[in-house]
């Protein structure tokens, strides 16, 4: 990673969407120089891991890290590393998640999806090295502490597996025509979609001054009800936004059969679901005073996206 990009992404006077831009700006630009260069061998594999992670994605992980790296006054350099750390494991799992043999899309992000793009080898192999790749810049990142490095490392490694966003992902193929009650779908979401979001906003506390107990417990209150808002609105952009908008193939839940808080509530109450859970995230960070400012705003964003 280079360090001679600045230490803030933008002022903090500055506006959201300015701030939403430079985030996003600095994580695709650290993106680009941590993911091998589409000459090096194997090329083919190199260009489609490019294709999957660079030029797309609106950036809510990267962004809760920013956000929440403000709470904790942590320097940019080491935000932007852990940034492009979790957002190469949410990109690998949309590969994955793509994949005919799960949700068989062919539209992501506007574009073919990897194995339409590519084939389906590469599509398995890019998610391989997209999340090993995740782990080696986590590793090689200066935090400065080597036991909280390696912290973050396990918290990020237990995000992304079988008790995190795979399991997630497994218990989302098991439940394809089945309905599942409140609990057990407030389950798969916190799992497949929760858990790497919970990561992103720890992580990114994490990289600055330590919080105190009490903190981090509301911190994690905060992530958690976050994770699940923003699953809650990706069911409802399903069945209410167009192709067009959304970038991937809308309506695909209920013709896949596959049990959302919109199947299961219907639309209104799933918006109000969404709206409670905003207000719940936003409770957890009272405390946080001037601190939390990104991260309520970045909320509103999950919570109002269009996308
Ligand atoms: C889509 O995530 C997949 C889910 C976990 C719901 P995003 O909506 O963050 O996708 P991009 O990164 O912006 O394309
Ligand atoms: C995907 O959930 C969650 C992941 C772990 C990628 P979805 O299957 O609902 O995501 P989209 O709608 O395809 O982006
Ligand atoms: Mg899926
Ligand atoms: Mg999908
Ligand atoms: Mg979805």
């Amino acid at each position: 990673m280079s360090g001679t990009r600045p230490l803030r992404a933008v002022s903090r006077e500055s506006s959201f969407p300015e701030w939403m831009r430079s985030v996003q700006a600095q994580v695709e630009a650290a993106l680009a120089h941590g993911l091998p260069s589409g000459e090096a061998i194997p090329a083919r594999l190199h260009r489609a891991m490019r294709y999957a992670s660079l030029d797309g994605g609106k950036r809510v992980r990267p962004l809760l890290v920013f956000a929440a790296g403000e709470l904790t006054d942590a320097p940019c350099e080491r935000l932007e590393v852990v940034a492009s750390a979790v957002e190469l494991i949410h990109s690998y799992s949309l590969v994955h998640d793509d994949l005919p043999c799960m949700d068989d899309d062919v539209l992501r992000r506007g574009r073919p999806t990897c194995h339409v793009e590519y084939d389906e080898a590469t599509a398995l192999l890019v998610g391989d090295s997209l999340q090993s790749l995740a782990f080696e810049l986590l590793a090689r990142a200066d935090i400065g502490d080597h036991g909280r490095q390696l912290e973050m490392v396990r918290l990020l490694a237990r995000a992304s597996g079988s008790c995190g966003m795979a399991g997630g992902q497994a218990i989302d193929l098991e439940s394809v025509g089945k309905s599942l009650n409140q609990p057990e779908l407030e389950l798969m979401h916190a799992l497949k979609t929760g858990a790497l979001i919970r990561a992103a906003v720890l992580l990114g506390a994490l990289c600055g001054d330590a919080l105190s107990i009490p903190e981090n417990a509301s911190l994690d209150r905060f992530a958690k009800r976050a994770g699940l808002l923003f699953q809650v609105v990706d069911d409802i952009l399903d069945c209410t936004a167009s192709t067009a908008t959304l970038g991937k193939t809308a309506g695909k839940d209920a013709a896949a059969e596959k049990p959302t808080y919109v199947s299961l509530l219907g639309l209104e109450r799933a918006r109000e679901l969404a709206a409670d859970l905003q207000t719940q995230a936003l409770e957890a960070l009272s405390q946080f005073g001037e601190r939390r400012r990104r991260l309520i705003e970045l909320t509103e964003f999950i919570a109002r996206r269009k996308f």
